[in-house]
């Protein structure tokens, strides 16, 4: 059931990740997408930019929830996922940005906006692709270790490694401490999820969620409950598997 998709290099793994995306956008222009954000996506933005620009997709059809949003930041906020999003794929590609929708991170409510967020991707007719990377700890989203599998949209408290891991990308200060991320019952639901791992640091967890026990100790293991579960992996995060 699951499939593990092997390539020598990291840009090879995310272009193949992005070809199976433009594949099913020439299928099924109106998708609805799941997305993720992170280091690892950047060549897969990248791609289907280039696609695009080249005449080969659209995106005017598509819908797309992104996983996940650091609490406290506004959408203005370069670092915010909101705005990464919109450089690295939404500016730059014909998608109707009114129905893109990432997690509100200054929502005044967040229980009532996470509840909402759930209903529009229901309304939506539910994610068809979802888009899926991997914290060195093994979570997925931001559901981190100990994370209910049964659980839906909500604010939860990042752990230590990923701060460290996402300080990356905030010069090295540390990201907010909280996120509101889909939970991993909202991710299960997901009819397809494609999983892109690449480089050593993720070799770990890789391992772990495809040959450990199932356990919310290493959220990602839960993806072996699911029917439709690709792995797009490259030498370094592979090695094990
Ligand atoms: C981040 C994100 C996840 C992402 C994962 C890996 O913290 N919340 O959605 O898939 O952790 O990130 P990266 O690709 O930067 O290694």
């Amino acid at each position: 059931k699951m499939r593990i998709n092997h390539f020598p290099t990291t840009v090879a793994a995310a272009n193949a990740v992005a070809d199976r995306i433009a594949e099913r956008l020439k299928a099924t222009p109106n998708v609805v997408l799941g997305l993720a954000t992170g280091a690892t996506m950047e060549p897969v933005y990248e791609r289907l930019v280039a696609l695009h620009r080249a005449g080969e997709i659209s995106f005017a059809g598509v819908t797309s929830f992104n996983l996940d949003e650091y609490v406290g930041l506004p959408p203005e906020d370069p670092r915010s996922y909101r705005a990464t999003m919109d450089s690295q794929l939404f500016d730059l590609v014909d998608i109707d940005k009114s129905r893109t929708f990432v997690p509100d991170g200054l929502a005044a409510d967040p229980a009532a906006f996470a509840s909402r967020y759930e209903a529009m991707i229901r309304e939506a007719g539910g994610i068809d692709l979802q888009l899926l990377g991997i914290g060195r700890n093994g979570h997925i989203g931001f559901n981190e270790p100990g994370a209910d599998f049964a659980a839906r949209t909500r604010v939860v408290d990042l752990e230590e490694s990923t701060l460290e891991a996402n300080s990356a990308f905030f010069d090295g200060a540390l990201p907010p401490t909280q996120a509101m991320t889909m939970g991993i019952g909202t991710i299960l639901e997901s009819r397809e999820i494609i999983v892109l791992a690449t480089g050593a640091t993720k070799r770990d967890a890789v391992r772990t969620a495809l040959l450990g026990a199932v356990t919310p100790d290493c959220p990602a293991t839960v993806l072996r409950r699911h029917a439709n579960v690709s792995w797009w992996l490259d030498a370094e995060s592979g090695a094990d598997v």
